[in-house]
């Protein structure tokens, strides 16, 4: 048995779709485990370029098997849109190729409403958080909260309705009453259920026993996550997080994998770091080097189109990320980018008034005190993008990567030098 997690170490987009794609050449099964359309992955392959938010990012691969696990919270009309946009394009997806878990929670309408309404500026309102609006929050509190749907209840309208007249007894209280808005009625919603019942009921099934025969069997599954580490719920930049486990845990709460059978551990790191929507960011360039970042990096979300702040490397984000997930290896994306900066910068610790910090602090207040310390290396003129193996690096490119390597104390399973499959080079057997 040979299994992968690929894990996000910063805040999202560092390119876990294209690696997930890439690796899914070795792989039987691709498990995506928590998080919902506010993921974007992107795939280039040969030129032409996919963005996916629900289905897993090995579903370009003829022949394997791409799992929508109980963790995952589910946009129905988002998944059916994704499913025909994929088939229009020539991408074979059906019951076989493609199962998704009953036991995962549908995203309803008024959880978008919820998210969008939380958003909006308000006297004494909630901390803006700068969600990606897809009502993900809202979902995965009715999940905790025992009131969420989920897909299975699809199989039984009238167990539907009934549930969702029971949620909306609340709901509409909040809508109404708190926001002004329009109220829900469980009728003219079932309309819309009863479409997603009939276009996605052949894809639900029991994803367990899936699952867990493909681990006993010896098949090769690979765990995508979504988001990155420092957007996990519990352990991440709170409440400048999303709501769900993103940290290597996550991927056997959210898969139903037993934890030992989680395998390898691999931590995408973008060569420099981004991040879309609020929350502290001690690395973060507002100058011109920040936007040669996003122009040549082309920071602007997938799933938004928002741009992403971006900075320089953190390895402190890094190290603890790496510490949280027991991270077997770094997968490290976008080193193309920082070609023609003239000197590069990574983040080895933070300085809080005096005090040396190698972790983040557990306070996300305390991050407004942390002055980021930094290691100064030579940048690099040469394009990258055909390099397939490290000595075809230029020096300074390389001494950047053995820097990174050295500051987090993990070793490096890849580095992507460009946004297509092709564009990588290996260093590492993952399965
Ligand atoms: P994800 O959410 O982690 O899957 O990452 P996104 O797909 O949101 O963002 C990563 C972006 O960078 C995508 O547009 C990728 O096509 C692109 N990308 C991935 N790896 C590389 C790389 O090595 N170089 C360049 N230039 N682009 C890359
Ligand atoms: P991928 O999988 C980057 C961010 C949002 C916001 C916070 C909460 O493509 O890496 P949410 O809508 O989840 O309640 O928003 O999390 N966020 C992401 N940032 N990449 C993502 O996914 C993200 N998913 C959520 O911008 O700051
Ligand atoms: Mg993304």
């Amino acid at each position: 048995m040979a299994n992968v997690v690929v894990l996000g170490t910063q805040w999202g987009d560092e390119g876990k779709g294209k690696v997930v794609d890439l690796l899914t050449e070795s792989a039987d099964f691709v498990v995506r485990f928590q998080g919902g359309n506010n993921a974007g992955h992107t795939l280039v392959v040969l030129g032409e370029t996919y963005a996916l938010h629900l289905v897993p990012s090995g579903i370009l691969h003829p022949g394997k098997v791409s799992v929508i696990a109980p963790g995952v919270v589910v946009d129905p009309d988002v998944l059916l849109t994704e499913i025909s946009e994929l088939r229009k394009r020539g991408v074979r997806v059906g019951p076989d190729n493609l199962r998704l878990s009953g036991k995962a929670h549908v995203i309803l309408p008024y959880h978008k409403i919820l998210d969008a309404a939380r958003e909006a500026p308000r006297e004494g309102g909630r901390v803006r958080i700068g969600t990606t609006g897809r009502g993900i929050g809202p979902a995965y509190e009715d999940k905790a909260s025992r009131q969420g749907l989920r897909l299975q209840d699809l199989f039984d309208l009238k167990v539907f309705r009934h549930k969702l007249e029971s949620a909306l007894l609340e709901k509409n209280c909040l809508l109404k009453g708190l926001y002004g808005l329009e109220p829900f009625d469980a009728g003219t919603m079932m309309a819309k259920a009863t479409e997603w019942a009939e276009n996605l009921g052949p894809y639900i099934c029991d994803t367990f026993p899936v699952i867990r025969e493909a681990l006993d069997q010896g098949r090769n599954v690979l765990f995508e996550g979504a988001q990155g580490t420092q957007l996990d719920l519990d352990h991440g930049t709170y409440p400048y997080v999303t709501s769900s486990s993103t940290a290597g845990g996550g991927a056997a709460t959210g898969s139903g994998a037993a934890p030992r059978d989680l395998g390898r551990m691999v931590g995408l790191v973008k060569a420099y770091t981004t991040r879309v929507g609020e929350g502290p960011f001690p690395t973060e360039l507002t100058d011109r080097t920040g936007e040669l970042l996003r122009e040549g990096g082309r920071e602007f979300g997938t799933t938004t189109g928002r741009p992403r702040r971006c900075g320089w490397l953190d390895a402190v984000v890094v190290r603890t990320s790496a510490a949280l997930s027991g991270l077997d290896c770094l997968a490290v994306t976008k080193l193309d980018v920082l070609r023609g900066l003239p000197e590069l910068r990574i983040a080895t610790h933070y300085d809080m008034r005096g005090e040396r910090l190698e972790y983040l602090p557990p306070e996300t207040r305390d991050l407004a005190l942390c002055e980021a310390r930094y290691e100064n290396f030579p940048g690099f003129d040469e394009d990258i993008r055909g390099v397939k193996d490290l000595s075809g690096l230029p020096a300074n490119a390389r001494r950047y990567l053995d820097a990174l390597r050295d500051i987090t104390g993990v070793p490096l399973g890849l580095v992507s030098v460009g946004p297509d499959r092709d564009e990588t080079i290996i260093l590492s057997e993952f399965f």
